[in-house]
């Protein structure tokens, strides 16, 4: 069987070792003769480095393995990337959090305006990555969990329309695992049909292999409980504000009970209900540091310092199974069905061709090939087609150093009430993100 080189890039990053971890699991399906890790931040990747490299030697000694900072060194003959990149890190990230919040309006990774601001500065290092990639390794894929993926995804569609660059979203799968639970199989029983844009989206249908529809039943569940389960499902998404947004979806459903909601529609249809149970001086970003961030590392140090991984294990989850289970269905050309975020080009029948959606496709060798999801109502219709407009003026702003169609992409987006406050945002945005974003005029 043919042994496969990955890259991970944003090796430092939180979810490393879990991917790692998740990759040993599957050695006999997936072999791997090279393992790099790629990021720019030399301090931060060692400490994660350092302990993979013990882990590594215990649980797979004949991987060749190094970390590294040179772009040369990381992507010189490999098969993939898997990249996970934050540019600015969580010190920018919070800010992307605190700033609109000072203003009465969302703050959030993704969505509104903190994901407007974080696309800004992610556009011109996932270039960069790609650039790299194609250099060293023209034959390469790149499986991108970088944010704002709808924003990153609309980058690369516009300035590297032929990239092997593949953008995805683990909330989906992460969802239908809660999904799966609550009918009492497993994610692997099941289909789905589904529509959206990025942390935008609804399921449409959920079926068991011989044809059964559990859309109705978990309806029934979520219209009561939301996404929340009795029992833990992941080592993901379970601090105590995850439970509140799994728990909200009931609120989500009840706007239209058809479909069942992506739980990132809460920053859409109660932006006033997040602002009010935000705490501006501590936010989404302030928990990561001191939860996963500290948790990773901390496990990592002890890896390192008792030089050895035994009793103290990196954890693994449906975030990194999404991620591996792609990478074989490109190697293997299995026609496994995934939720990826593609052009739309009439899988969605009523929504524009050049949109970035997202929705089932079938994986095998040459990528993804969407499957059609037929017309879409006129509500989620209007609400996509405004959201992908503010995705697509950012990438615009972006590209023409235009201070204007920033400015419009906020005034846009739902989470802000008028271009007012989205004029006072993007001012304070400008003066945080001098270092990252290009210069508008
Ligand atoms: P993190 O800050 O722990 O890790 C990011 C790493 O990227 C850091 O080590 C940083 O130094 C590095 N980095 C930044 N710019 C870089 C560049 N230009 N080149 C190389 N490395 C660079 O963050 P995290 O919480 O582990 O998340 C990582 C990324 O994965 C974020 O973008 C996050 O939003 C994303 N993510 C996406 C999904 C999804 O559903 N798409 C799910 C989970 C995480
Ligand atoms: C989900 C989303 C990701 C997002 C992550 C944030 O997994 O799909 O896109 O990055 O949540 O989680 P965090 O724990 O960092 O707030
Ligand atoms: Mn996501």
């Amino acid at each position: 069987m043919k042994e496969f080189s990955i890259v991970i890039a944003g090796g430092g990053s939180t979810y490393t070792p879990g991917i790692v971890m998740m990759l040993l699991d599957n050695l006999d399906r997936f072999p791997i003769k090279t393992l790099k890790l790629y990021d720019n931040d030399a301090e931060r990747q060692a400490v994660l480095g350092e302990a993979i490299e013990i882990v590594l030697k215990e649980k797979a000694p004949q991987i060749e393995y190094l970390y590294t900072t040179d772009p040369e060194v990381a992507f010189t003959d490999v098969d993939f990337c898997f990249a996970h990149i934050r540019t600015g890190k969580f010190k920018m990230r919070e800010l992307d959090e605190k700033i609109p919040l000072k203003h009465g309006v969302v703050g959030q990774e993704t969505c509104g305006p903190g994901g407007i601001a974080y696309g800004m500065r992610s556009i011109r290092d996932m270039i960069e990555l790609i650039d790299f990639m194609e250099k060293y390794s023209p034959d390469c894929w790149m499986l991108n969990y970088s944010n704002p993926a709808a924003i990153v995804a609309e980058a690369c569609r516009v300035l590297r329309p032929n990239s092997k660059v593949l953008n995805i979203c683990d909330m989906p799968v992460g969802t239908l695992r809660r999904m799966s639970q609550i009918i009492g199989l497993t994610p692997k029983d099941l289909e789905v049909r589904y529509f959206g844009l990025n942390h935008f989206g609804w399921w449409t249908s959920v079926k068991d292999k011989a044809g059964n529809e559990y859309l109705p039943q978990i309806r029934d569940y979520v219209a009561e409980h939301g996404y929340l389960t009795q029992v833990e499902v992941d080592t993901q998404h379970m601090d105590q504000s995850w439970q509140e947004t799994h728990k909200k979806a009931k609120d989500l459903l009840a706007v239209d009970p058809r479909f069942l909601p992506n739980t990132y529609l809460k920053y859409y249809f109660y932006p006033d209900y997040v602002v009010e149970h935000s705490n501006p001086e501590y936010t989404r970003a302030n928990e990561v540091i001191n939860g996963r961030e500290k948790d990773v590392f901390s496990t990592a140090r002890t890896i390192i310092e008792k030089g050895t991984s035994k009793g103290s294990e990196f954890s693994i989850g449906s975030h990194a199974t999404f991620i591996v289970d792609l990478a074989c269905a490109i190697a293997f050309n299995t026609h496994e069905r995934m939720i990826m975020i593609v052009e739309n080009n009439g899988a969605i029948a009523n929504f524009d061709d050049d949109a970035m959606v997202e929705v089932p496709c079938i994986v095998g060798s040459d990528g993804p090939e969407p499957l059609a999801q037929g017309k879409i109502p006129e509500f989620q219709r209007a609400l996509m087609y405004q959201q992908v407009t503010v995705e697509k003026l950012v990438v615009q702003a972006y590209i023409e150093g235009s201070y204007q169609k920033l400015w419009q992409a906020l005034t846009l987006s739902k989470t802000v009430p008028s271009a007012k406050v989205a004029k006072e945002i993007l001012n304070d945005l400008i003066e945080a993100n001098k270092e990252y974003w290009p210069e508008l005029k």
